[in-house]
């Protein structure tokens, strides 16, 4: 049994569907206990919901247990919600959050460890091997995203380049100079750092790196295709989220690249209806929940992600995958009373090749009617004339592909504001 903590990804391709399923509900049974034995909230929680840690019986009984959700843990911040004495907690991590105060997640050293095996699995299903020398372009610090991957490239054996977000110019350079073969960031930075490299006249082709560990925001998979074009990589899809864990809790299949499959060692994945929060059946869209089945410092039951996506029968082993995030439900836009994720707007862009794959969706609202602005830039070697009218011809796709009718604005190059993490695709002046 404890090598299935390990990061061997050969044990978990072995592992039965039955096998993963009792390795759940044993696992879920002593997480419920731990929250109802050391978190007062959790035991509130339960006794408000009238349940009881005895009424888990099988995995489905999981959903007679209340929800949580991103404001149960404002509540109770900064550490609240921590269910292990304060001296066991080795590590905290924040996010950051679009307002007040940031959520704030602790890790017990056996956690951490736990978490080191998760992402060491996910750089192995992307290809990755010990010896491969790993770039962690993913920020240090509060966000989970840098040590993270920092940990799980460690424990893989690989040789880690604890880069960090920012410095453009330097990137490039360490992508050159220390020949990594894994490159992990936001899909949204690799571009920016893809239009460093044609900026100093270095071609992506030359480099070693082979595989790029793209998350931490939801992209396209003709993102993925502009990407792996320009970068002459493979590049494969990590998920996670700080209140569940950090990076790794679920990642894509180098060879199947058909969406992350999530560790479900780990993790017990539900999909539920975000209205009426329903348990939906595998193969229906909805709101992703998590509750996490090994950690002991930051458990959680039941958490509402509001990453909507579906399950999925697994590919590269019995655990189940999830089809790539469409979007978050906070990001969804109402425009004129159409519901409209960002995604579908970056499809519609990505499919025209006189622009660049960078966007920000402006909305604002005057009198009763909703604006858009797409902001968009050409190309690279594209005329600003051929530029401009590929701006008519994306307005066009996105009226009819998406009902709504938005302004395409194209800047010159660089005039779409970049970011070295996560990209802000929508800045809405109706909030
Ligand atoms: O973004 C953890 C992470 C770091 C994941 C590095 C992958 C790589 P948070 O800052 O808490 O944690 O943000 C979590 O980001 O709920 C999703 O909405 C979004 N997200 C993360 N990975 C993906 C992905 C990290 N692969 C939130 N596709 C999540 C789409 C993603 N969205």
């Amino acid at each position: 049994m404890s090598d299935l903590y390990g990061p061997n990804l050969a044990t978990v391709r072995a592992m039965s569907r039955d096998e993963v399923e009792s390795v759940q509900l044993s696992r879920l049974k002593e997480t419920v206990q731990h929250v109802y034995q050391n978190s007062p909230v959790y035991r509130d929680l339960f006794s408000q919901a009238g349940v009881h840690p005895d009424d888990l019986v099988s995995l489905s009984d999981i959903a007679k247990f209340p929800f949580t959700t991103k404001q149960t843990l404002r509540e109770h911040y900064p550490f609240g919600m921590f269910a292990v004495p304060r001296d066991q907690i080795s590590r905290i991590h924040a996010s950051s959050g679009t307002t007040g105060k940031p959520t704030v997640v602790g890790y017990t050293a056996e956690d951490i460890s736990h978490w080191a095996n998760c992402t060491a699995r996910s750089i192995e299903a992307a290809g990755g091997r010990a010896g491969d020398r790993v770039h962690v372009a993913y920020g240090y610090g509060l966000f989970t995203g840098g040590l993270g991957a920092h940990y799980g490239a460690e424990r893989l054996g690989c040789t880690v380049i604890p880069m960090s977000g920012g410095q453009t110019e330097k990137q490039v350079q360490l992508l050159q100079d220390f020949e990594p073969d894994i490159i992990m960031v936001t899909p949204s930075y690799m571009l920016n750092i893809a239009d460093e490299m044609e900026r100093q006249g270095v071609d992506p082709a030359e480099l070693k790196l082979r595989i790029g560990i793209f998350g931490a925001e939801p992209w396209t998979d003709a993102m993925r295709k502009a990407i792996e074009a320009r970068c002459h990589i493979d590049a494969t899809d990590i998920y996670g989220l700080s209140e569940v864990m950090g990076p790794g809790v679920a990642q894509e299949f180098v060879d199947t690249k058909d969406g992350p499959t999530i560790w479900e060692d780990h993790f017990l994945p539900e999909i539920i209806d975000p209205d009426t929060g329903e348990v939906l059946p595998d193969g229906e869209e909805g709101e992703l929940v998590f509750t996490s089945l090994t950690k002991r410092a930051f458990p959680v039951i039941r958490y509402r992600t509001r990453d909507l996506t579906k399950l999925l029968p697994g590919t590269g082993c019995k655990m189940r995958r999830m089809a790539k995030i469409t979007g978050r439900s906070d990001d969804m836009l109402i425009i004129r009373g159409v519901n409209v994720f960002p995604s579908q707007i970056e499809e519609q862009l990505l499919s025209l090749k006189h622009l660049a794959p960078h966007y920000q969706i402006e909305v604002s609202r005057s009198g009763n009617l909703d604006n858009v602005v797409v902001h968009v830039e050409p190309g690279e070697g594209v005329h600003a004339d051929e530029g401009a009218q590929t701006g008519q011809q994306l307005q066009h796709l996105i009226k009819t592909h998406i009902g709504i009718s938005a302004k395409v604005k194209v800047h010159g190059n660089g005039g779409v504001p970049r970011s070295d993490g996560k990209a802000k695709r929508v800045v809405d002046h109706r909030k």
